[in-house]
């Protein structure tokens, strides 16, 4: 509870004019990636029994979700001087974070490793695509980081901005003809952000929101993000008419668990009337899981989210709005994934991004005083802004691209066996 109010009281205050700045962007400096990369994965990864046709791919039990964060010597592919397009406010070197141990962490899952991001890989299995992260700003940090590790090997263009803020963009890496794109959606169905004259978001949540709806015969690989949006006071419509309200005088409160799970079901159900049964032009969806925060007291108090050292295993478990959230989550994917399945030939997939409890121990993540330039050069203030919602770039969001990565190996692995295209 204390922890979802502080972080909703930090969003309120911050997110109408802070979080869309963005840096001039400078130039991006390629360095030689040292990792060799091979064009075609290893047909061991994969064992047919051929008795019941069944595809067995070593590592498919690897559950993301339970392991640890052990230390690793390499440095981040990328740093806050070599990558342009990193936002302001989560330019954590550049702003004067004194500290580094959070760089030199890697996520260790029981029973699997998690591969090093390979930018060359990560380029040639979306040769010809077009990647679109829609969310908030969330997604536009998982993008950001994304792009950053990407920019190692290839070079990009930024070919279209829109919206205010630049909250809608597209890059194209001419070398691999790759489309990535950020629309900024964070509700994924219909809304109406809260303004001057409403203090509340409205939403649809039988309503795809249409700046990315109409776009999703275009898209081939769609990562989705959010969540935080949702714990803001809100009025709820379902099929016309209300169907009750989150924090408003005078309307029947309903929570956000529910709406969260309707607003996903609308947009997969969505998803799959649109996409199914096109041939060879699948569409491969990922749910980000629920991104958790990490206020200790007040956000606008010295030493919000402090801590310079993940939590280990068992020093915090997931629980209340967090747990819930990557529950729900969790459950929709599992039931769009079977819904998806019904219309054979895999045309549209969909899975998670299970990373709600690493990044829960990652307290040290975050920006916290680092959100603004150098917040300590005179001394520390009576007010200090800390931001320990978003992630540092780079920073333990670069590992949830690893685990992007190593789902669109597994499925391209499975596709290249079927003779499929991905
Ligand atoms: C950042 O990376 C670039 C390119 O690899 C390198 O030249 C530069 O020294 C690095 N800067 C810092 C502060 O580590
Ligand atoms: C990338 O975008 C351009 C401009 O909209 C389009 O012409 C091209 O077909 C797209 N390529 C892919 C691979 O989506
Ligand atoms: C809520 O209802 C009460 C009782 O009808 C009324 O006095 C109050 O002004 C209402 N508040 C708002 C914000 O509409
Ligand atoms: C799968 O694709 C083939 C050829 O493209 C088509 O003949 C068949 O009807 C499709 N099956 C389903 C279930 O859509």
């Amino acid at each position: 509870m204390g922890s979802s109010h502080n972080s909703s009281n930090f969003l309120k205050k911050l997110l109408p004019y802070t979080l869309y700045a963005l840096f001039p962007i400078t130039l991006i400096h390629i360095y030689l990636n040292p990792i060799s990369f091979s064009p075609t994965p290893s047909t061991n990864h994969i064992t047919i029994s051929s008795s019941s046709q069944e595809i067995l791919i070593k590592n498919s039990v690897c559950d993301y979700t339970n392991g640890e964060w052990v230390p690793n010597k390499l440095p981040p592919l990328y740093n806050g001087s070599s990558c342009g397009t990193i936002k302001q406010g989560q330019n954590c070197m550049l702003f004067g974070r004194p500290d580094s141990d959070y760089l030199h962490w890697k996520w260790k899952p029981k029973q699997c490793n998690l591969q090093r991001f390979d930018p060359k890989t990560f380029l040639n299995l979306l040769k010809n695509k077009h990647l679109a992260y829609v969310g908030d700003s969330i997604a536009r940090n998982q993008l950001e980081s994304l792009l950053c590790m990407m920019g190692t090997s290839s070079k990009s263009n930024l070919y279209y901005t829109d919206g205010e803020e630049k909250k809608f963009r597209k890059w194209h890496f001419p070398s691999h003809n790759i489309n990535v794109s950020i629309y900024w959606s964070p509700f994924l169905v219909k809304g109406y952000e809260k303004n001057a004259k409403k203090n509340y978001n409205t939403l649809y949540l039988d309503v795809i929101d249409e700046s990315w709806g109409s776009d999703l015969m275009y898209i081939d690989i769609l990562v989705l993000s959010v969540g935080h949006w949702f714990l803001h006071p809100a009025m709820y419509y379902y099929k016309n008419s209300v169907l009750g309200c989150h924090y408003i005088e005078n309307c029947t409160e309903i929570g956000f668990y529910d709406v969260y799970s309707k607003a996903l079901k609308t947009i997969f159900q969505e998803i799959i009337i649109q996409r199914k049964g096109s041939h060879g032009n699948s569409i491969n969806v990922y749910l980000t899981t629920f991104s958790p925060a990490h206020f200790e007291g007040d956000w606008d108090k010295f030493g919000a989210c402090s801590k310079t050292q993940p939590f280990k295993g068992s020093e915090k478990l997931l629980e209340g709005m967090d747990e819930e959230m990557r529950r729900i989550g969790v459950e929709e994917v599992k039931k769009a994934k079977l819904k998806g399945e019904e219309f054979g030939n895999s045309s549209v997939r969909v899975e998670v991004v299970d990373i709600t409890k690493l990044a829960l121990l990652r307290p040290d993540g975050h920006p916290g005083p680092y959100m603004n330039p150098f917040p300590f050069a005179n001394g520390i203030g009576e007010l200090v802004q800390n931001d320990c919602v978003h992630w540092c770039l780079p920073g333990p969001i670069d590992t949830w691209n690893e685990i992007l990565l190593d789902l669109l190996i597994k499925r391209w692995e499975v596709e290249e066996y079927k003779g499929g295209i991905l």
